[in-house]
């Protein structure tokens, strides 16, 4: 059902200290009577201990990837099996950072969406253009191929379980975001093909945008209508910056 998201992509950051810490200063500091749903995606090696600190509250906890398989022999792989057997529900599929240094392909992709949807996790999956998409004008073009490729021969019941996070890959760590025009514009471009596809559930799917959502513009992108929350990667790492941009929603 789409419903506002917060959720905080930690990428290769924070030891299980800095985990704890954060998590436990999270606790306290979460601005209270908020209908967002936060979720935190740390490190594979921190999961176990997010989901015992976060048990009791209703913060999530997300993977950042995982393998495809459901186990074998792929030395330093993480399966599905494995994250929700510690109760992790939750996976990001499909960063621009796992596409461009991890060569992850559509295909690839899609058949990992279809491992985490069997193990009835949910996905949150992220497309997004480069630089050169926008400038050349291929940015919808793009996008339209990353949801087609890796998500459009799912069955209509699946996309329950489907988040999309929008993020320009230009705009990642970069400090220079979407106007919220420009994230307005591709949300309801991405909504718009998925109800070409599929129909009235495309108003309920949850779209978010990523990419340098910092506390003084999260606002005015937040309140754009086809704009449902953020995925946050460098502000997620401040419990102060955080918090402020879940009241920002
Ligand atoms: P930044 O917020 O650091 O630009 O990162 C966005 C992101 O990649 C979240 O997945």
């Amino acid at each position: 059902m789409r419903h506002k998201i917060i959720a905080g992509n930690w990428k290769m950051h924070k030891n299980a200290q800095e985990t704890g810490s954060f998590l436990n200063d999270l606790i306290n500091e979460m601005p209270e009577e908020k209908e967002v749903e936060v979720i935190i995606a740390p490190a594979f090696t921190n999961l176990m201990l997010a989901t015992q600190i976060l048990e009791d509250t209703n913060v999530a906890v997300a993977a950042q990837n995982m393998h495809q398989a459901e186990g074998g022999a792929f030395t330093g792989e993480i399966s599905a099996d494995m994250l929700t057997s510690i109760g992790v529900q939750t996976v990001i599929l499909g960063h621009s950072e796992r596409r461009q240094y991890f060569k992850e392909t559509p295909a690839l992709l899609a058949n990992k969406v279809d491992t985490a949807l069997r193990h009835k996790m949910r996905v949150i999956f992220c497309v997004g253009e480069e630089l050169k998409d926008r400038k050349s004008k291929q940015f919808q073009n793009v996008v339209f191929y990353q949801l087609k490729d890796s998500l459009f021969h799912l069955p209509k019941e699946a996309w329950e379980n489907i988040v999309i996070a929008y993020e320009p890959v230009w705009a990642i760590g970069t400090g220079e975001t979407a106007t919220p025009e420009q994230a307005q514009e591709m949300h309801q471009f991405i909504r718009e093909q998925v109800a070409h596809q599929y129909g009235d559930l495309a108003n309920n799917v949850t779209i978010l945008y990523g990419g340098s959502v910092k506390p003084d513009n999260a606002q005015t992108i937040f309140s754009q209508p086809d704009v449902d929350g953020g995925l946050i990667g460098g502000a997620a790492l401040n419990v102060g910056d955080f918090t402020a941009i879940i009241s920002a929603i």
